[in-house]
């Protein structure tokens, strides 16, 4: 809107021979391009509105009106802002395609905030109370705690500072999220894998003698305490917390080692990079529970929280092992039984939504999935 006004203006006061616009003695040309000018003034106009419109209707009906989310409305409303304006054919990254390119995928674009960090700062310490006591009762403990000074406590020996800045069109991060399937099993993935800037992996994820099916390198490996293992250095241990105790574990097992049993042993000292610990975000598990899996389960499975994180920080998102093998078996990829895996089936979460959600993402051209054998 702004361009058009501005070559009105200098088409008014610039230097023609043939055309005065105050005494109206305009050249057929300079007529014409004035029209075309207020059209493409009108046509901004108008789309501007329309997206707004639409905007607000959606978040009408998904919100209701419910007071408490009205906040939120504000920043909405400038991403939607934003996305209008990157609708003109501008990218997000310097990849071929990019997750975060408005206008691929309704679907997509609908169910995505950008505004909630995937991990847990000095900057985000406090936590919505919804989310709070959403997070609290993932795994109630008895012992009650003072999540501030938990956290401060915790920032004074690991970062809390968030290293991921956002969309950049000069860049292309491509990231391998691998999960533990035995669909990996003589895959000869791990080259591919391994050409990846990031590449996320969880829980148990050895990598030493199957470098040829799930690669040699990692960047982030996400664990929870009771999951928790020492790490080569440079690599960042993205903890999971689903209690307070898993704060108080982790300041621990970097530190005097008081720590040895939550709801089972954990380890007393833990050998990372603590310079490269993150912590994940109990609002950013809760999006995804809320925007993602809906419900589906009682919460979502430590590969959708990898899967999502990757879908926030990268312009690229390649899967790798994730769900059954081509038999339909939940092994994992270390494992020589094949039915070492029946116990997820009846879990706590819901393999059949999530699986079903991962195929939406592939389809709509968020993600590229590896199914493997
Ligand atoms: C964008 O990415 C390029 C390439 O990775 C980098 O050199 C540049 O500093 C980045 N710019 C910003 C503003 O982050
Ligand atoms: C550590 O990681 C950075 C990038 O994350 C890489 O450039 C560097 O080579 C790595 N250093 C070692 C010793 O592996
Ligand atoms: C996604 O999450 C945000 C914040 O948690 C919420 O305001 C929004 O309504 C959600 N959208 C959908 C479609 O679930």
């Amino acid at each position: 809107m702004r361009i058009s006004n501005k070559n009105l203006l200098s088409t008014a006061k610039g230097p023609s021979p043939k055309c005065n616009i105050v005494t109206m003695k305009c050249s057929l040309r300079v007529f014409i391009l004035f029209l075309v000018l207020l059209v493409a003034f009108l046509t901004s106009l108008f789309f501007t509105y329309t997206l707004t419109g639409v905007t607000n209707m959606a978040y009408l009906e998904t919100q209701g009106v419910e007071d408490a989310h009205r906040v939120k409305l504000v920043p909405s409303y400038l991403g939607m802002q934003k996305l209008s304006k990157d609708l003109v054919g501008q990218k997000t990254c310097a990849c071929d395609r990019c997750v975060g390119d408005p206008g691929v995928s309704q679907w997509f674009d609908e169910h995505f905030d950008q505004d909630i960090l995937p991990l847990w700062t000095k900057a985000n310490m406090k936590l919505d109370p919804d989310v709070y006591n959403w997070w609290v009762m993932l795994q109630p403990q008895f012992k009650p705690h003072n999540l501030k000074d938990v956290l401060s406590k915790l920032f004074l020996i690991v970062p809390g500072e968030n290293p991921y800045s956002s969309w950049n069109r000069s860049r292309c991060r491509r990231c391998a999220v691998v999960g533990n399937s035995g669909n990996l099993h003589q895959s000869h993935y791990g080259a591919d894998i391994n050409s990846h800037d990031f590449i996320m992996r969880m829980n148990q994820a050895p990598t030493i003698g199957f470098e040829t099916d799930v690669g040699s390198r990692t960047t982030h490996h996400f664990m929870y305490p009771e999951s928790a293992k020492n790490l080569p250095a440079n690599i960042s241990f993205v903890l999971v917390p689903f209690k307070t105790l898993d704060l108080l574990w982790i300041t621990s097992a970097l530190s005097m080692g008081e720590i040895r049993f939550t709801y089972a042993p954990v380890k007393q000292f833990l050998r990372v990079d603590k310079d490269k610990v993150q912590i994940y975000n109990p609002a950013f598990f809760k999006y995804i529970h809320d925007n993602w899996t809906e419900h589906h389960g009682r919460y979502p499975s430590t590969g959708m929280l990898v899967l999502f994180f990757a879908l926030h920080i990268c312009d690229e998102v390649n899967v790798y092992g994730f769900g059954a093998d081509s038999r339909g078996n939940w092994h994992h990829y270390w494992e020589n039984n094949r039915y070492a895996g029946e116990f997820r089936k009846t879990g706590v979460h819901d393999a059949d939504f999530e699986a079903k959600l991962i195929n939406s993402l592939a389809e709509a051209g968020k993600i590229r999935v590896f199914r493997g054998n």
